[in-house]
């Protein structure tokens, strides 16, 4: 990673696991590094963390299931910052099954934050993205459960939102 001082680094799900990682590990590149989560108490951690260690961050609470909240959300990003360059999305419900057994209220919410979230916040970020230097959106998910509903499902279907990202760039 390189040549990413002040680049402004958006990471969906920065308060815990890759997410979280990723932050620290931008924050140290001198980026202007903003994480986003529902839980308050975890960002303001992960926040401080990183201020402790010379870096520059800021923690934006929302439940990126809500379009409403993700496009306030964008709204306050915007007004602050007036672009971002790398928005990573990595925010995760991990919820595993096999079908016959599968409970489908735990399924279809992975699905709302796994698959639904990331339409919400491409939606609401591409203005500002196409704002950016380097116009870099980056999907975290998994290959490792190829059998397994819902996993499997919004996997595929991060799918197509990049394969419908790839369409506009062509056009763009
Ligand atoms: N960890 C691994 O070893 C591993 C390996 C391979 C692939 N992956 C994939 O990488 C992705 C991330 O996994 P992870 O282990 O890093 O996940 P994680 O530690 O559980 O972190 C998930 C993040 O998403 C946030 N989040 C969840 N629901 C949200 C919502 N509705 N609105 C806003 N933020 C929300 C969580 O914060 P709040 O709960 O506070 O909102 C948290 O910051 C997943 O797709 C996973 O399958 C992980």
């Amino acid at each position: 990673m390189s040549g990413l001082a002040n680049q402004v680094v958006a990471i969906v799900g920065g308060s815990s696991g890759i997410g979280r990682e990723s932050a620290l590990l931008f924050a140290t590149q001198g980026t202007q590094t903003l994480l986003i989560a529902r839980g308050r108490e975890r960002l303001r951690e992960s926040v401080d963390e990183i201020r402790a260690n010379g870096g520059k961050a800021q923690e934006f609470p929302a439940d990126i299931t809500s379009p409403d909240e993700v496009i306030q959300l964008a709204n306050q990003i915007r007004s602050q910052f007036g672009r971002v360059d790398v928005l990573i999305y990595g925010a995760a419900e991990f919820y595993l099954s096999p079908v016959e057994m599968m409970d489908c209220g735990l399924a279809k919410h992975a699905m709302e934050v796994n698959y639904w979230g990331a339409v919400n916040v491409t939606q609401a970020f591409l203005s500002l993205i196409r704002n950016g230097e380097r116009k870099t959106i980056v999907f975290i998910s998994s290959l490792s459960v190829p059998c397994t509903p819902p996993f499997l499902q919004h996997t595929l279907q991060l799918n197509t939102l990049f394969a419908g990202l790839l369409y506009l760039c062509g056009k763009n």
